[in-house]
């Protein structure tokens, strides 16, 4: 409950803007990837056909399943891990991560499983926030990370996201670096909003 209330701050704050920028001119079938409370379903423009929304917690993806009854586009809320994506290869025309790749165990290889299910020139729409470029801030996010891990469901502040992306062999061809504070107690930190396009 505390985690949806942080979440709903956080939109309160500039997330949903954020969001709103996430998804902005997508197009085709999309594939959101830890859809969480489905947050993100409200901004899907009416250009995408359908969203296929995948989320392995059971309270979560109940929540998802009501926003996905009133959201403007066809949303199908399915369990399952971005380890292993439902769908064929090439079937999505976007891939969406938001705020997933810190939480997820294996983010090269998950990454991997979203280039699998994008068709060829396909594109991944990410929004996360990522470790600091600050040196000292940095080390901090190094030193509170096994505690943070547990205390907020895995979630790693550490991570060079944009990094890890480029590795994975996608093209990022759109990219913003901003400070984001989601809510009133929380530390300004680096987030990253872009586009990259299957290796
Ligand atoms: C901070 S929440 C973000 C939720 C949502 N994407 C958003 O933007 O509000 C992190 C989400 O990642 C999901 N998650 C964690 N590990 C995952 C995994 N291995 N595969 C898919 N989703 C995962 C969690 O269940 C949770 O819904």
């Amino acid at each position: 409950m505390r985690h949806l209330k942080i979440a709903a701050q956080a939109d309160r704050r500039g997330g949903a803007e954020h969001r709103r920028r996430l998804l902005d001119g997508l197009t085709g079938r999309v594939l959101e990837v830890g859809a969480g409370q489905g947050r993100n379903f409200r901004y899907d423009p009416d250009t995408v056909d359908e969203v296929v929304a995948v989320e392995p917690d059971d309270t979560l993806r109940a929540v998802a399943e009501q926003k996905a009854a009133s959201a403007p586009v066809r949303v199908t809320v399915v369990a399952g891990e971005a380890a292993q994506l439902p769908g064929h290869d090439g079937e999505f025309d976007a891939v969406v991560a938001s705020l997933v790749l810190c939480s997820v165990d294996d983010p090269a290889g998950d990454l991997a499983q979203m280039a699998r299910v994008l068709r060829p020139g396909g594109e991944l729409r990410f929004y996360e926030h990522v470790r600091s470029p600050h040196r000292w801030a940095a080390l901090l996010e190094d030193a509170i990370t096994p505690l943070w891990r547990r205390a907020a469901g895995g979630c790693h502040p550490n991570r060079d996201t944009e990094a890890t992306i480029r590795a994975a062999g996608y093209t990022i061809t759109d990219i913003d670096r901003f400070g984001f504070s989601p809510t009133a107690l929380a530390p300004n930190t680096r987030h990253v909003l872009g586009t990259a396009r299957k290796p």
